[in-house]
């Protein structure tokens, strides 16, 4: 059975229609690519996901269970199952707040007898030193922190994961670093991701399927190779031309233009 299954899904801020008539499913320890150009819909998707936007039309359902229109306390509880990773890692922690704490939220209110154990196995798992619990934010650096963003969404032990953006304002080295990672935890904990990027080379890397969002809609969805190798649509070949090539020098122009986004990022939180 699919654990995520998304039919017919419709979602309109005021006069724009965000997402038209969209089906998708994510099966059990796979993980399916939500591709498209800035503004197609992909963060709206995962919003929905997470009942984070108002559904107009459709139905999304996790391991047969309608959740789509989830409030409150039920809503809540689902969090146990489905988290999220976003793109920028430095708003994605209360710099006040120490490392542990982050890591430990998901499970404050359970707070089982060995949560301090937990979350520095899991620090230790996404390769960070178990001492990384009493040092604050500040002292990470943005591929560090991400990783630790995982490390807390992993806390609650989901099935799901949603990852928007999740290594798009990393370093390429960093970026393969953190891929390989979830691919090492997908393999060990059987976890799905619902992984949301611009960028087709992550896609061809981490997907099995990929699902192409334009304007709303789903104009190609398949398999991974099939969609890369030989896309039917005219805008998923345009997306595919437009992914960054081996060539050395536009790879230096991205990591320079990384860098640059990072201290902004830095200039914001500090
Ligand atoms: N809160 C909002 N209110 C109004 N329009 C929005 C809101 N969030 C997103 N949109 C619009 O919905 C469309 C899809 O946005 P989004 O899901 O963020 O796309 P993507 O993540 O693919 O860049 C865009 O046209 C965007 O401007
Ligand atoms: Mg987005």
């Amino acid at each position: 059975m699919s654990l995520l299954e998304i039919e017919r899904l419709g979602v309109h801020y005021r006069d724009h229609q965000a997402l038209i008539d969209v089906s998708l499913r994510v099966m059990p320890n796979t993980t399916v690519g939500l591709v498209g150009e800035s503004g197609s819909g992909k963060t709206t998707l995962g919003k929905a996901v997470l009942g984070l936007v108002p559904v107009s039309s459709g139905s999304v359902r996790l391991s047969g269970q309608d959740i789509t229109h989830l409030r409150g306390r039920a809503r809540r509880q689902l969090s146990a199952q489905i988290q999220v990773v976003f793109q920028n890692p430095y708003l994605s922690f209360n710099p006040g707040r120490t490392i542990g704490q982050a890591v430990a939220e998901p499970l404050t209110r359970e707070r089982p007898a060995d949560l301090g154990e937990r979350v520095g196995a899991m620090l230790e798992r996404v390769g960070l030193d178990r001492s990384a619990a009493d040092r604050y934010p500040a002292q990470f650096s943005g591929g560090q922190l991400q990783r630790i963003a995982i490390a807390r969404a992993l806390m609650p032990r989901p099935r799901l994961l949603i990852c928007d953006e999740a290594v798009s304002a990393l370093d390429l080295s960093v970026q393969a670093h953190v891929l390989n990672l979830l691919a090492d935890l997908q393999a060990e904990h059987g976890l799905s991701y619902l992984f949301v990027t611009h960028d087709l080379a992550v896609v061809r890397h981490i997907a099995d399927e990929v699902v192409v969002l334009r304007r709303g809609r789903v104009v190609e969805s398949g398999p991974v190779a099939q969609v890369c190798d030989t896309p039917n649509h005219p805008y998923t070949r345009a997306l595919l031309a437009a992914a960054p090539v081996a060539d050395p020098a536009e790879q230096a122009r991205r990591r320079a233009l990384r860098r640059a986004s990072r201290s902004v990022q830095e200039g914001l939180v500090s």
